[in-house]
């Protein structure tokens, strides 16, 4: 059985996001990686280790829909495959699987995105070297019937493809 290797981070869906942002950056020491104001931010402690620790979307109704989803890094691409398999195996809802260019840390990420029993949006994510050629905030669809080979490829150079929303 694959195995994850540790939480990447957490999104959340707040209320007030430019109170949250403060909170986060002014009191917590978080340092803002990315942000579209009136929408979303994501902060981290070190973006040398994580691009995002935690993300603040706008969207929150009352107390409820506070999490948006979380993340579990596995130890590799086959490692992501597996998982993707293991889950399909399982029945579990897969929504979409993606790749995103950090080019700040050199890296890319290979992502599934599913639902765990209540509904709530899970994430596996493993990473990979980036070209260095490729833009901030490039992302691609990845297609886990592909051999871990041709995922790494496709991770590496992401193909420009338009996403609806980066999650
Ligand atoms: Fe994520």
């Amino acid at each position: 059985m694959p195995t994850v290797s540790g939480l990447s981070h957490l999104v959340i869906s707040v209320n007030d996001l430019d109170k949250m942002v403060e909170f986060y950056r002014d009191v917590m020491g978080l340092e803002i990686t990315h942000q579209h104001p009136g929408h979303m931010a994501f902060l981290t402690s070190d973006r040398t280790v994580e691009d995002h620790e935690i993300g603040l979307f706008t969207g929150r109704e009352g107390d409820s829909n506070v999490l948006v989803h979380h993340c579990w890094r596995v130890a590799s691409v086959a490692d992501a495959k597996a998982f993707y398999q293991h889950l399909r195996k399982h029945e579990v809802p897969i929504k979409h699987c993606v790749s995103y260019a950090y080019p700040w840390i050199g890296e890319s990420t290979v992502s599934c995105y599913f639902e765990d029993p209540e509904g709530n949006n899970v994430e596996i994510q493993a990473m990979v070297s980036l070209d260095p050629n490729i833009p901030d905030r490039t992302a691609c669809v990845i297609d886990f019937d592909q051999s871990v080979e041709e995922i790494t490829a496709r991770a590496q150079r992401l193909v420009p493809a338009p996403l609806a929303a980066r999650v």
